[in-house]
């Protein structure tokens, strides 16, 4: 009999990547001492080596201000596998990632410490014999991504080998800008020195399992496409809830607030998923064209002190899970005066053929009553005609739950007949959930997100004009809001769904926030 070597098992080992074929790359981490880089970055490569997808060569240099050694960097890492991982060490795959991970200590605004890095991953090349594909990913704080970009362009390392034509790209973490002038500032300085198919604006969500099958959902199925407009749709309700507070981030989160943060990004490509338009291909600018189309169809929201289509407000003390927790102004980090918002609400109407009509509501929050993530699309009621006497007969609203996160699955809300001599209804549930039908232990969305970058694939990746379509909905109400200061800025406690206002954004149009979970 054979034995299977553990390089059969995983040929990454010798130096193959059997699958998605990523050429051999380098990747630069700028802010490798951070909380990122240790939680999400570099527990992903790992994983990706257990799947035998990383290339064959394969090198990580972490970049940072601090002087941190080869060997102490490497230290960091085990600490951070250990701590992170998705799954369990195995030593073989992570001493090979380990023994080509490496340090170089340098400031973001240093032209001297680009080009000894450029000369570093020269030198790599050399001994390997070959050239090698750069991937520079930034996960510094936002007000160092300009210079960190601009140096990487005079440093040369932007270009393409010339022989091999192997290109360079820059993974940007988010926040993307924050506010509509800013945006465009970082995608101008951004494509001065890359060309747009080299850049990967990353939002995490997309690289939720859920949240790329919410596409399959729509455009692999044949029943749902029929239904999924303003004929047969009531409203959709788009939920991004947390049950964690600010916790150590109070100092980001305070100049940053809940639309920024959660709302322009995350919340707003689960609106363009749910709404756009079936693209003529899978192909990623097929998708993001329709992306960018929805979005940019989207009409002004309507701004009033005490009402218009959007709500703000900030948690006060109260009980997350039985437990006594702080309000957002006793957080560490919250300066006492701070207006900023730690929920908000809208009221978003899509302006085209397939939407005129149709709220779109969407919510997200810190120290909500939990965590939920769901788009839940309400279908019209039925004609009221037969089954409509008296209490005999509670008939709910059609429901399609596309449930996110924690509770992975979709669920379809519709009305039953309870068993018996005589008729009476019922709403009922019928569940899918990924957990009972795949396993539940599915790929991180970092995993996934890497992955795509270093093979070229950027469907899940923000392109510039999504970005700057996004802020522009958005940058007028957070110079409303700038304006109002407190005024207007509601309360909630820690613990419930968001503030009492929030249910008039749904109330004007006869409609309620579904209960989530
Ligand atoms: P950190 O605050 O941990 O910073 C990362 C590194 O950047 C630090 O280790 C430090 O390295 C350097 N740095 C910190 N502050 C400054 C500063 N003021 N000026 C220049 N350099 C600084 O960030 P995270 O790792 O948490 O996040 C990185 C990026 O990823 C951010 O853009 C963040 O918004 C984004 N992000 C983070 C998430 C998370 O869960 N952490 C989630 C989603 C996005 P050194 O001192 O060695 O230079
Ligand atoms: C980040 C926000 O982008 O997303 C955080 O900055 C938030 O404030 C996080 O907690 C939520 O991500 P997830 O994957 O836990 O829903």
């Amino acid at each position: 009999m054979i034995q299977e070597s553990s390089e059969d098992r995983h040929p990454f080992l010798k130096g193959l990547s059997k699958h998605r074929g990523a050429p051999p790359t380098v990747v630069v981490i700028f802010g490798a001492s951070g909380d990122l880089t240790a939680r999400k970055l570099v527990p992903a490569i790992f994983n990706l080596g257990i799947d035998n997808l990383l290339p064959g060569e394969f090198h990580l240099i972490g970049y940072g201000r601090k002087p941190i050694e080869d060997e102490a960097f490497r230290e960091m890492m085990d600490a951070a596998i250990e701590e992170f991982s998705r799954r369990p060490l195995n030593k073989e795959i992570w001493e090979r990632v380990r023994q080509n991970m490496t340090y170089h200590a340098g400031g973001y605004d240093e032209a001297e410490a680009f080009a000894s890095l450029a000369a570093r991953i020269n030198k790599i090349e050399a001994d390997l014999g070959r050239d090698m594909q750069r991937m520079f990913y930034i996960s510094t704080p936002p007000s160092v991504f300009e210079p960190i970009i601009k140096n990487i362009g005079s440093s040369g390392m932007a270009q393409a080998h010339v022989h091999t034509k192997l290109a360079s790209k820059v993974v940007v973490e988010k926040p993307f800008g924050h506010d509509l002038e800013s945006a465009r500032d970082l995608n101008k300085a951004i494509n001065g020195v890359f060309e747009e198919p080299q850049v990967y604006r990353i939002d995490h969500y997309l690289g939720k399992e859920t949240v790329q099958d919410l596409l399959v959902q729509r455009f692999g199925n044949s029943i749902f496409e029929p239904l999924w407009n303003r004929e047969y749709i009531d409203c959709v309700q788009i939920t991004v809830a947390e049950s964690l507070g600010v916790g150590s981030r109070g100092g980001y989160y305070d100049s940053s607030g809940a639309l920024r943060d959660m709302i322009q990004n995350h919340t707003m490509q689960l609106v363009a998923l749910t709404a756009m338009e079936p693209p003529v291909s899978l192909d990623p600018e097929s998708i993001r064209d329709e992306k960018v189309k929805v979005i940019r169809a989207i009409q002004p929201l309507e701004l009033k002190a005490g009402g218009g289509d959007v709500v703000r407000a900030r948690y006060t003390n109260g009980l997350v899970k039985g437990e006594p927790v702080k309000g957002y102004l006793e957080e560490s980090g919250i300066p006492k005066d701070s207006t900023t918002e730690t929920y908000a609400a809208m009221r978003l109407a899509i302006n085209n053929w397939r939407w005129q009509g149709v709220p779109f509501y969407i919510r997200s929050g810190k120290r909500m009553a939990r965590r939920a993530s769901e788009i839940a699309i309400q279908f019209k009621r039925p004609p009221g005609i037969l089954f409509s006497e008296g209490d005999k007969f509670n008939v709910a609203a059609n429901t399609m739950v596309i449930s996110i996160q924690p509770d992975e699955g979709v669920t379809i809300v519709m009305n039953s007949k309870i068993p018996g001599l005589e008729t009476r209804t019922q709403p009922v549930k019928m569940h899918f959930r990924y957990s009972t039908t795949f396993g539940s232990n599915t790929p991180e969305a970092y995993e996934r997100l890497i992955l795509d970058a270093m093979v070229g694939d950027s469907t899940l990746f923000i392109r510039g004009d999504e970005t700057e379509a996004s802020w522009k909905l958005v940058t007028p109400v957070l110079k409303h809001w700038e304006a109002c200061g407190e005024h207007g800025l509601q309360d909630y406690a820690a613990g419930s769904w968001g503030p009492l206002a929030s249910e008039r954004l749904l109330w004007e149009r006869r409609h309620q926030w579904r209960r989530s979970g």
